[in-house]
């Protein structure tokens, strides 16, 4: 299949992942179009997080196809999915910052690391990455040093760096007062309206996934079994559906 624009930024098709005896994905089916956020829902434990770490190669699954940016990713090499990665801006649900860096240093990394820039652009960009995300005043602090939620945002201007074209976010919310959470949703909504970047994000905030996603899938036992909008979900006939998005089994 060729790179064109009319591609899908993600294709899984038949996906499936099993851990020993526990089957967490049972033939999964998901297509996040150019410019699309989907959001990605569903009980503790259900396999969102696996499911990112697939589509990064993280983890290898027992079948099924993934592509991402026209290539399929599932029989790649190790130096192949690094070429892939680059396309890709993930935020784990643990920020995951470099301990021994600095704020600033954690966001410069992937500029230093796979941009060719001067020093000097190096750092305006660092900044104007934090600032987007309201953490350009702590730039010398430590990880340990600042809060679960502003180390999420580093996170985020660090997942940002290198302009990705598709963005992995899982829990970019959690944790987060809901001011900053607001702030992140209109991050995201910002990021499809200026750079049509396509982005799944995994989020136990429903009301905040409504702002800034385009679909919403629910991920329940292994398999997608309701997507659409919030309006459309929240109406679903599904009782489990129904009772996710809390207007179920109210007598
Ligand atoms: N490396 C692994 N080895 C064994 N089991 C794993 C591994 N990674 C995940 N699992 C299991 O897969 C299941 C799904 O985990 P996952 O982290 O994807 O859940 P989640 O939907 O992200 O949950 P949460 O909303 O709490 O973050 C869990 O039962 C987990 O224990
Ligand atoms: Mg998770």
């Amino acid at each position: 299949m060729k790179e064109n624009g009319l591609e899908s930024a993600i294709k899984i098709g038949d996906l499936r992942k099993a851990f020993g005896e526990q089957r967490v994905l049972n033939g999964i089916n998901l297509q996040v179009r150019q410019g699309e956020t989907v959001a990605i829902l569903g009980r503790s434990g259900g396999g969102k997080s696996v499911l990112l770490k697939l589509i990064i190669g993280l983890q290898s699954p027992d079948a099924g196809s993934i592509r991402v940016a026209g290539q399929e990713i599932t029989k790649l090499e190790e130096n192949e999915l690094n070429e892939v990665r680059k396309k890709i801006g993930f935020l784990f649900q643990q920020a995951a910052l470099y301990d021994s860096l600095t704020v600033e240093e954690n966001v410069a990394f992937p500029l230093s690391r796979h941009a060719k820039v001067s020093t000097d652009e190096r750092s305006k960009r660092v900044h104007e990455l934090l600032a987007d995300v309201g953490m350009d005043r702590d730039l010398q602090k430590m990880p340990a040093e600042i809060s679960g939620g502003m180390q999420k945002r580093v996170g985020l201007a660090r997942a940002l760096a290198l302009n990705p074209e598709i963005l992995l976010f899982d829990e970019p919310t959690a944790g987060l007062d809901p001011i900053t959470a607001a702030e992140i949703g209109e991050l995201i909504v910002d990021l499809k309206r200026k750079r049509r970047m396509s982005a799944i994000v995994v989020t136990h905030d429903v009301h905040g996934a409504r702002t800034y996603s385009d679909r919403m899938v629910l991920l329940h036992e292994g398999n997608i079994v309701a997507e659409g909008t919030f309006d459309e979900l929240q109406s679903s006939q599904d009782e489990f559906v129904a009772q996710f998005f809390g207007y179920g089994s109210r007598s």
